[in-house]
């Protein structure tokens, strides 16, 4: 059972399972929020391994009922209210969700397990969290002097903005009501490990970017302006940094993880890849003015510097060490290389970002179903 599997992440991970393990029965469950969108999953929907059930996380009965009758043996929770800003004008629904949505699966999973002869014999729950759970480290390099270029385990040359990195022993000390609810799901989901002997992973993930991913997230909300000439709204200076990681390389480490992973165990998932936002909208920029043929620094003008974010967030930076040497995970792509490959889909794929962006796409689900 994957939830959220209609988002972004998700459905990366849900192809991934789908087209790798043809002998597992992938059961995708999703309420189709604003973010859910079942065109994300257009070429593996007919696939004999998958099926979709559309459902609440908060809705307990249902989650027991999905359980049950499915017989599921393993399940990777993904679903979850993930933007930032939404969690600012409306943290009730982020509690619902995140908290309370993820105790009603995990009781669900627990109370049918525990049915089971053999107690939690091969089974997992793998709860997907964000490294927004540790808070924010500083950027303690004055202004005016370079960046240092760090080695940290097999990612040399590293570009690092402070001295310090999320570690999976790092102190939680959320900021937002996004990763307050996040941090609140995965101190549920460790308890029930210490508590009933549940078989639980959590991993935290740096921000991730790539193709699917709902327009109101900083990379394909600006490769939409960009090609439509609307401002670009860089909140406050434009000077927070984030570590970004290819989305198909989050989904291969979830696969390793979720099969290869210590029971118990956090693991920290990041690309080693510091961007300033202003830095990294300037090579978005770049890379959609070179793929539309537009003159070199065409677009910088739709620049905006606007009202910072409240709380915002200085440096977020996670130390993968301990998934690369346990695990042999590595992130597969430089960033460059991804964010044109990303830039590329999104300019290719302007249908997707159109039903997205006129509120389109949620009624393909219900058309989809009234054809069946
Ligand atoms: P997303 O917002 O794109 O997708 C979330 C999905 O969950 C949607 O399909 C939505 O319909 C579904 N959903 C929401 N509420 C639900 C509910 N009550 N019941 C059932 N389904 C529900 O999110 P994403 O960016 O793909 O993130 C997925 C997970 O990964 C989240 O748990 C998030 O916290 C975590 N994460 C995200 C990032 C990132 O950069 N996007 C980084 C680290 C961790
Ligand atoms: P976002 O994609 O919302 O991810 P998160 O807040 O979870 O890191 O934002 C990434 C960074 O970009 C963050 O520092 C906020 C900034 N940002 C802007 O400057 N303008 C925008 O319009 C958005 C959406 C984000």
């Amino acid at each position: 059972m994957i939830t959220g599997g209609a988002g972004f992440i998700g459905s990366h991970v849900v192809r991934l399972f789908v087209n790798k393990y043809p002998d597992y029965r992938i059961i995708n469950v999703d309420k189709l929020t604003y973010a859910g969108n079942l065109a994300n999953l257009k070429d593996i929907e007919d696939k004999p391994n998958y099926t979709f059930v559309k459902a609440d996380i908060c809705d307990f009965e249902k989650m027991m009922d999905i359980i049950q009758s499915n017989g599921v043996d393993g399940i990777i929770h993904l679903a979850a209210e993930s933007h930032v800003d939404r969690s600012i004008k409306d943290p009730f629904t982020f509690a619902r969700t995140n908290v309370m949505g993820t105790l009603s699966l995990l009781q669900a999973a627990k109370l049918y397990w525990e049915s089971l002869p053999e107690k939690y014999e091969g089974k997992m729950f793998y709860h997907i969290s964000t490294d927004e759970v540790y808070g924010a480290l500083t950027m303690n390099h004055p202004e005016g002097v370079e960046p240092p270029f760090k080695t940290v385990a097999s990612s040399e040359g590293h570009k690092a903005y402070g001295d310090d990195f999320f570690y999976e022993t790092t102190k939680y000390n959320p900021h937002s009501p996004y990763s307050a609810s996040k941090a609140s799901s995965d101190h549920f989901v460790r308890s029930y490990h210490d508590t009933y002997g549940m078989p639980t992973i959590v991993t935290n993930c740096s921000n991730n970017y790539g193709p699917y991913q709902f327009p109101e997230k900083l990379i394909p909300l600006f490769i939409n302006n960009i090609r439509k000439r609307k401002p670009l709204p860089v909140y406050g200076k434009g000077e927070n940094v984030r570590d970004w990681l290819f989305v198909e390389d989050h989904a291969r480490a979830i696969d390793v993880i979720f099969h290869e992973g210590k029971v118990a165990e956090t693991y920290n998932i990041g690309g080693f890849n510091e961007w300033k936002n202003i830095d990294l909208i300037k090579v978005m920029i770049a890379t959609v003015d070179k793929v539309l043929g537009n003159p070199e620094g065409y677009s910088l003008d739709l620049i905006t510097y606007v009202t910072d974010r409240l709380g915002h967030d200085a440096r977020y930076a996670i130390d993968s060490t301990k998934l690369q040497k346990e695990l042999g995970w590595e992130p597969s792509l430089q960033f460059e290389e991804g964010i044109e490959k990303t830039v590329r889909w999104y300019l290719e794929n302007q249908e997707w970002m159109d039903n997205v962006t006129s509120g389109d796409y949620q009624k393909y689900y219900e058309d989809m179903y009234s054809k069946r």
